[in-house]
């Protein structure tokens, strides 16, 4: 498979053995996740969580990905209803009913591990639960997409099909990413597509893909602190992201949850 390669659109094709690599990285991200759910509660503060994600890196002796990346100072986003992503943790408290994505990257042994889900404080309300379970759903429909011969459009166009007939919307203005030993790398994963377009998938490459969802309308807005991405019509907002390999009949998740609690009622 010329392993070590990149391709024309400049991805980088691993080998076996850095599957090891990403497996433990991905494992670590998703535990983070797992052990996090109790802290997620009506009263508790984004920053006490994110404190807490910080402990957990540093305790598996591991590093966050985003502490230093572009100037971003936390171990995690975590965005709380109507922001789509890159929420900065703080002193904002949480209330009944708010929902959140918690993001969190780690590097173990040199590897990246990328991943987020949804959470909620209190009672889950039955649109939110509806958001979350279809914004879930879509992110695992791109993920069936994910063998050797299917392209980058499949993915996205599995994803956008999925959600736009559960009349929802898929935000344009941010991507999944080719990921390994490098936070960021090529392809951008698109969330929405035509089917057979974009480059072809081949065994041992390495991406994430993360869509985000909104009930309303897809545009988004970057706030005055240059990170948090919301909603421009204020509609709440999903994103699930997992970190995956292609094998040579389908695909690895290195970021599946080790106790199964990838839905916010499972906790
Ligand atoms: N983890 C995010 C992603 O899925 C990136 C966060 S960058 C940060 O790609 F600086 F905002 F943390
Ligand atoms: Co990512
Ligand atoms: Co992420």
């Amino acid at each position: 498979m010329h392993k070590g390669r990149i391709t024309k659109e400049g991805i980088r094709i691993y080998s076996d053995a850095d599957f090891e690599g990403m497996q433990a990285a991905g494992k670590l991200a998703a535990h983070i996740l797992d052990s996090i759910a109790p802290l997620v509660a009506v009263g508790a503060t984004t920053e006490e969580i994110d404190t807490a994600i910080t402990d957990m890196v540093d305790d598996a002796g591991a590093r966050s990905a985003t502490i230093g990346y572009k100037g971003y100072q936390h171990a995690s986003c975590i965005s709380v209803n109507h922001v789509v992503c890159h929420g900065i943790p703080g002193p904002k408290v949480l209330k009944d009913g708010d929902i959140l994505n918690v993001d969190v990257t780690v590097i173990v042994d040199g590897w990246f591990g990328d991943t987020s889900r949804m959470y909620v404080a209190g009672r889950l309300n039955r649109k939110a639960e509806r958001l979350i379970q279809v914004t879930h759903d879509a992110l695992m429909k791109g993920i069936e997409q994910v063998k050797p011969g299917n392209t980058f459009g499949d993915i996205g166009y599995a994803i956008q099909r999925y959600v736009e007939a559960h009349r929802m919307s898929v935000v344009r203005d941010f991507c999944g990413h080719g990921l390994g030993r490098v936070f960021h790398a090529p392809p951008n994963v698109l969330h929405y597509g035509r089917p057979g377009t974009g480059a072809l998938l081949e065994e041992g490459m390495f991406f994430t893909i993360e869509p985000m969802v909104n009930l309303g309308r897809p545009e988004t807005k970057v706030l005055a602190d240059d990170w948090t991405a919301v909603t421009r019509d204020k509609s709440l907002s999903a994103q699930f992201e997992h970190s995956v390999g292609v094998t040579a009949d389908g695909c690895e998740i290195f970021t599946l949850s080790p106790a199964n609690m990838f839905h916010p009622t499972y906790a």
